[in-house]
């Protein structure tokens, strides 16, 4: 049952939190002039001055000058640790040799050659031995585009047309479930939208419109919808359900492909028909990916008859190509990829048990490198749970760690990044000790 908002004390307009988080917004303009004034330059040709929705906050958002490692610089000239890390793709940091080199020859060897290269094969091959359920893989230039190819094969393959989603998901933006519904520009697609970790509601739905469904398409823990991570039962629910009744279940693992050097599918034991990446797959350029069971897969095999139609002229860009396969060869190893897990589940505990100290009503959700901070004490298990979050608290957490020099999603997100050390771990759990000392008198 959908939850209406409650009207929170510091919600309240007047209450000390509501007044705090107006003086920190006035710092906030007062310290950022040129961030301020690109904002208004942008707005004469831009709609809000923005092209990505997701960048934008009220006053205005930061303008970014440059970024080295895990440090990012505003063009007002201030410092951030970056724990944000292009929500989740810049699993690099900003300046890795070995990306940027690999960039740099792919360049030398001129830019669009207008036929195969050798680093596609190698990329895709890459992809295949970490992740055994994409037996096959095709590429695009986005996690949505990956997943729009995703949605029409699982159509085409099943001849059946609707597709079960959840509340609170995010597969790109025409593929939108956070907020409470799909999202008007959603493409227009027969979705039936299910509650997240909810087992019996989803059996329900999938059984009611068994003979239609194509597929169900899950992201492993809801990303943009908050790091929610799916319970590996519910998970498990969703494999044999649609294994029973003859859909495909699509695994969007775009965000979660970090987790596990297999991706969350590995660490769960389950194996999807068909898998989405993107994101850091792509070295820190656009990227997107589709792959699964080779049956299906095939149905894209130009050489057969009445195969499937899917060019893109920068679907094997030697860009992305290059930069993909020097960060997974060259970074990610397995080792690489569980230390920063590890780092990430620590770093979770420490602000976790910050705020539990203090029984200050905020938590952090999240699966290893991954994580959001919540404006409420209540355990996440879905989007509906988000729905009492007290925004006044959330926008102040934001501004303060700015002005603390801690660069995160208005929306909470936390990425860690490879270049993330004990160092900026610590600048953090220094930020949030103080945040909570400073500010917990404004909520009794
Ligand atoms: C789980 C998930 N799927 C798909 C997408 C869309 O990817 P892109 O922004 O590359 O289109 C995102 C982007 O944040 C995502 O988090």
């Amino acid at each position: 049952m959908k939850k209406t908002r409650s009207t929170k004390l510091g919600q309240m307009e007047n209450s000390p939190l509501a007044l705090a988080v107006e003086e920190a917004v006035q710092a906030f303009a007062r310290r950022n002039p040129a961030s301020a004034a690109q904002f208004s330059k942008a707005s004469n040709v831009m709609p809000g001055g923005n092209t990505r929705s997701v960048l934008f906050y009220a006053p205005f958002p930061l303008a970014m000058e440059r970024g080295d490692k895990a440090t990012l610089w505003d063009i007002d000239g201030h410092r951030y640790d970056d724990f944000l890390a292009e929500y989740t793709a810049g699993i690099y940091g900003h300046s890795d040799d070995l990306i940027l080199d690999a960039i740099r020859r792919a360049l030398n060897d001129g830019l669009n050659l207008s036929g195969h290269n050798r680093l596609e094969a190698e990329l895709a091959f890459e992809i295949c031995n970490r992740i055994p359920s994409i037996e096959l893989v095709r590429f695009t230039n986005s996690g949505t585009e990956a997943n729009l190819m995703a949605i029409a094969l699982s159509k085409l393959v099943t001849g059946r047309s609707k597709i079960l989603v959840f509340d609170g998901a995010y597969h790109g933006s025409v593929l939108s479930f956070t907020g409470g519904a799909s999202s008007p520009i959603n493409v227009p697609h027969d979705f039936i939208i299910s509650c997240y970790n909810d087992g019996e509601a989803s059996i329900e739905l999938i059984r009611k419109h068994q003979a239609d469904l194509a597929a169900v398409l899950v992201e492993p823990m809801l990303g943009a919808g908050g790091c929610v991570p799916g319970d590996p039962e519910f998970l498990w629910t969703l494999r044999r359900l649609t294994e029973e009744v003859g859909a495909l279940l699509i695994f969007d693992e775009v965000m979660t492909s970090r987790l596990a050097f297999g991706g969350r599918q590995s660490s769960l034991g389950i194996k999807p028909d068909l898998t989405v990446i993107g994101k850091y797959f792509g070295g820190g350029l656009s990227f997107g990916a589709f792959g699964g069971r080779a049956d299906i897969m095939g149905r894209f095999d130009p050489s057969r008859s009445g195969a499937l139609s899917h060019p893109g002229t920068f679907n094997n860009n030697t860009l992305t190509m290059a930069a993909g396969l020097a960060g997974l060869r060259g970074r990610l190893s397995q080792q690489a990829l569980t230390a920063l897990n590890e780092r990430g589940d620590t770093l979770r505990n420490e602000l976790n048990a910050a705020f539990c100290a203090a029984s200050f009503p905020m938590n952090v959700t999240g699966v290893g490198s991954l994580m959001n901070v919540h404006a409420i004490s209540v355990t996440v298990r879905n989007a509906d749970d988000l729905v009492g979050q007290d925004e006044n608290l959330k926008r102040l957490f934001f501004f303060d760690m700015l002005e603390e020099g801690i660069y995160l999603a208005r929306r909470g997100l936390i990425a860690l990044s490879l270049p993330i050390g004990n160092v900026e771990a610590g600048r953090l759990m220094a930020a949030v000790k103080r945040f909570i000392d400073r500010r917990k008198k404004l909520l009794v």
